[in-house]
C-alpha cells in the first residue's frame, strides 16, 4: 500500500441538496478530502454559506457553480444528483476525464460501472484497474482517464450488506423483504406532510426492481478474463414503504438457505472486511452491529450507530434449519448515500493510489 494519501481537492454537485449537505458535514473534517468545488441549480452564483447553515468559514464562502466539466478543476466529484439529470451530466463529467462517484440511480446497472459497498464488493474495483491501464499496472499519476463509480440505493445497502456474510456462510437461496423507509430518502422537498401524517405510504416507484437487481450485482463477482461483472441469481422479493420516520430505513427480511443456517448471529457480527483492514476513516469498527433487545433496532434509536455508517440488526429468528428472519436497520443519507461513497472513494484511493 503506498503511504501517506495526499490531500485531494473535491467537487461535490448538487451539494445543496438533502444528500449534498450530508456530504458537507462529513467531509468537513475528512482527512484526506477537501471540498474546493460545488454546484447546484436554482442558486447557482450565490455563496454556499447563504444557502446552507452551519458550514465552516472556508466552505461557506464557495461560490455554486453549474455542473458543468468545463467550469470544474478538481478531479474526484461525488454527485448527489437527482435521477433525470444524473445520467447525462455524469457521462459529461467521465468523458471528460474526471473520476465520478455517483449516489444517483441511472448508471448503477452499466456493465462496466462498478457499484460499490466497499466491504461488500471491494474486487468489483478490478474492473477500473482493468479499463483504465489494460493490465495490472497502476496508471502514472499524470495519466487521467475518468470513470464513473455508483453506491447503490440506500435500501439495497443494509440487505446486501447483512446477505453477504449469510451467503458466504450459508448459500442463500430466496430472499423476500418488506421496508419501512425514512421521509429523507425522498429528498427535498420530499413526500407532502399531508400525505403521510398519520399513514404509510405502501409504493416507493421502481424502488422494489432496483433494489433485487442491485443486490445480485453486489452479490455476483468480477470475471477479470471478460472483464465483465456476472450476478448472483438470489431471488429477490421486495415490498418498500414510505413511513414516518426522518432518517433510518427499517427493512424486515426473511430468507431462505441452501445450507444449514447455524449461529447466524455471530457470522453477521463477526463481519469485517477490506475498509477494516485498511482503517479507512469513514469505515466503521463494525460493518454490522446485532441487538439482542426485542424491540430493535429503531430508526430513532439506532441510526447513529457507527456515525450512520453500521448496519443494526435485530429480531434474529429462525423457524427451520434454512431458514431465518431478522429485521435490519441503515441511515440512508449517511451509509445509504454520501458516507458510502466517500468510503468508497477512500477505497479507491488507498487501493489504486494515484487513479483519481
Ligand atoms: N435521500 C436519500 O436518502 C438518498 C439515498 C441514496 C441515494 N439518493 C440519490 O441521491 C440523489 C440526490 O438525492 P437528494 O435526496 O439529495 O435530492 P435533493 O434533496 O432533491 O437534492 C438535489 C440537488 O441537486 C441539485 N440540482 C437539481 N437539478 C439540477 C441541475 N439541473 N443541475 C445541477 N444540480 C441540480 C439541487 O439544487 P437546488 O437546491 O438548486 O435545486 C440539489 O442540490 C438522487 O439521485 C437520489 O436518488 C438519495
Amino acid at each position: 500500500m503506498n503511504d501517506p494519501i495526499p490531500t485531494f481537492e473535491v467537487a461535490v454537485l448538487g451539494a445543496t441538496g438533502r444528500v449534498g449537505q450530508e456530504y458537507l458535514g462529513i467531509l468537513k473534517d475528512h482527512p484526506w478530502f477537501k471540498v474546493v468545488e460545488v454546484t447546484g441549480n436554482t442558486k447557482i452564483g450565490q455563496k454556499l454559506g447563504d444557502v446552507v447553515e452551519n458550514l465552516p468559514s472556508p466552505m461557506s464562502s464557495l461560490e455554486i457553480k453549474e455542473s458543468n466539466p468545463s467550469k470544474i478543476e478538481s478531479r474526484l466529484v461525488f454527485s448527489p444528483l437527482p435521477t433525470d439529470i444524473a445520467k447525462q451530466v455524469e457521462s459529461n463529467f467521465s468523458r471528460a476525464g474526471f473520476s465520478v462517484i455517483t449516489d444517483a440511480s441511472p448508471h448503477r446497472m452499466d456493465q462496466d460501472v462498478p457499484l460499490m459497498i466497499p466491504e461488500v464488493n471491494p474486487e468489483h474495483l478490478g474492473m477500473l484497474r482493468k479499463n483504465f491501464t489494460g493490465d495490472h499496472h497502476l496508471p502514472p499519476k499524470s495519466k487521467k482517464k475518468g470513470f464513473i463509480v455508483a453506491t447503490p440505493n440506500c435500501t439495497t445497502i443494509g440487505l446486501a450488506m447483512t446477505l453477504k456474510p449469510l451467503h458466504v456462510a450459508y448459500n442463500v437461496s430466496k430472499v423476500v423483504m418488506t421496508s419501512f423507509q425514512a421521509l429523507s430518502g425522498a429528498g427535498y422537498p420530499g413526500v407532502p406532510s399531508l400525505d403521510i401524517e398519520d399513514n404509510v405510504i405502501p409504493f416507493i416507484d421502481g424502488e422494489e426492481e432496483k433494489v433485487a437487481k442491485e443486490t445480485n450485482k453486489l452479490l455476483g463477482t468480477y470475471d477479470e478474463k471478460e472483464n465483465a461483472f456476472k450476478p448472483s441469481s438470489i431471488e429477490i422479493y421486495c415490498s418498500c414503504n414510505r413511513v414516518a420516520v426522518i432518517d433510518g430505513h427499517l427493512e424486515s427480511v426473511y430468507l431462505e438457505a441452501k445450507d444449514r443456517i447455524s449461529d447466524p448471529e455471530s457470522v453477521l457480527s463477526n463481519f469485517k472486511s477490506i475498509p477494516q483492514k485498511l482503517k479507512l476513516p469513514s469505515a466503521p469498527e463494525r460493518p454490522i452491529v446485532v441487538m439482542k433487545e426485542k424491540n430493535r433496532p429503531q430508526p430513532r434509536l439506532d441510526r447513529m450507530v457507527g456515525n450512520g455508517m453500521s448496519t443494526v440488526v435485530g429480531r434474529i429468528r429462525q423457524d427451520n434449519e434454512k431458514a431465518l428472519q431478522y429485521h435490519l436497520l441503515t441511515h440512508n443519507t449517511i451509509r445509504g448515500a454520501a458516507g458510502g461513497a466517500i468510503l468508497t472513494a477512500e477505497l479507491l484511493c488507498k487501493i489504486f493510489d494515484g487513479i483519481i
